[in-house]
């Protein structure tokens, strides 16, 4: 809970003292639901993960592409035959009102996730149920430039496919595929896991798009290859072109991972990461290239509003919520 001026607002050790709910700002401990809509209610709920960004000189918060990302939130929506119940303007205010009541003055991160809102379990085929939203943030220090790098192994699962769960809305249920990933690479000592889809390509991380560099020119997975179309990987492929650097959209072989000068893993959560390693073959001196550093600090610039040319990808918190930066 909190009183007074938000600046003095001190965070509970896991979870920050407001949530939004249903169209209000709530205290945390306040949204609960009945113990009958655990379980089957999951089935279709579709979420995002969104980033903001605190610039110190600025004394502000910039969210990172929100009006893209609740774009694709619409989108998983409609998969789901939801009917929305908030606009995308609506959840935009509530974002970011969100970030104020909150107090958020470090880079943080935010989770808007939409369920049916019909209370009683047995929807499984329901179309047209007006979608209920909560959004959470919390405190996410940013990673870049922490010279991380991820050992990685190819996974004997395969990345779910178009016609099955389709990968292009972001539904919790999907993540199950993430999560056999994540927990194989774990077990057999890896950091984490890359995908192959129903054709044998490489399709993406668990929880991530992947970029590879041979020779000078970066190569990511297609849209169609089963990918969640990234918005960070969107982002990226424009950089790397503003860095005079060509960047490719085709299948990539398993084996060309094997063989790549440098790798790199992108998503919000995960920012760029670069790839150590991948199935204990090295890439480069098994740090960050050259080519991965370079892009981690240009993305950084402009998650931060320090890039002139691409404030437009960012919503500030504490100027008037969608004015541009
Ligand atoms: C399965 C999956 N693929 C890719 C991504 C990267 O997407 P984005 O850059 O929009 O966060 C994510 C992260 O959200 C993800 O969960």
């Amino acid at each position: 809970m909190t009183t007074g001026d938000p600046k003095q607002i001190v965070h509970a050790a896991d979870h920050p003292p407001f949530l939004w709910w249903r169209g209000e700002v709530i205290p945390w401990d306040s949204a609960t639901v009945h113990l009958t809509m655990v379980g089957w209610s999951a089935i279709s709920a579709v979420f995002e993960g969104i980033r903001a960004y605190w610039n110190p000189d600025d004394e502000e918060l910039y969210v990172f592409r929100l009006e893209d990302h609740l774009k694709r939130f619409a989108q998983s929506q409609r998969f789901m035959r939801m009917k929305q119940t908030y606009s995308q303007p609506q959840l935009a205010e509530a974002i970011t009102g969100l970030f104020r009541a909150n107090g958020h003055r470090t880079d943080a991160y935010c989770q808007p996730l939409a369920y049916m809102a019909r209370t009683v379990p047995g929807y499984l085929a329901a179309e047209g149920v007006p979608s209920e939203v909560f959004i959470t943030n919390r405190s996410a220090p940013s990673n870049l430039g922490s010279g991380k790098a991820s050992r990685c192994c190819v996974s004997s699962w395969t990345r779910i496919s178009d016609n099955s769960l389709p990968p292009r809305a972001k539904a919790i249920t999907n993540y199950q595929n993430s999560r056999y990933v994540s927990t194989e690479a774990q077990l057999n000592g890896f950091d984490s896991g890359i995908i192959l889809n129903d054709q044998g390509k490489v399709a993406e991380g668990a929880y991530a798009c992947i970029f590879i560099m041979r020779d000078g020119v970066a190569s990511t997975p297609t849209r169609t290859t089963g990918i969640l179309e990234s918005i960070t990987r969107e982002c990226l492929i424009e950089l790397l072109g503003d860095m005079g650097i060509r960047v490719q959209e085709r299948d990539v072989d398993r084996t060309e991972l094997y063989v790549a000068d440098e790798a790199f893993l992108c998503g919000t959560l995960i920012e760029l990461e670069a790839i150590a390693s991948v199935d204990h073959f090295t890439l480069g001196d098994g740090g960050p290239g050259p080519v991965t550093k370079a892009l981690q600090a240009r993305f950084e610039q402009v998650v931060r509003g320090r890039d002139p040319k691409r404030t437009h990808w960012l919503t500030p918190v504490h100027a008037k919520a969608g004015a541009p930066a």
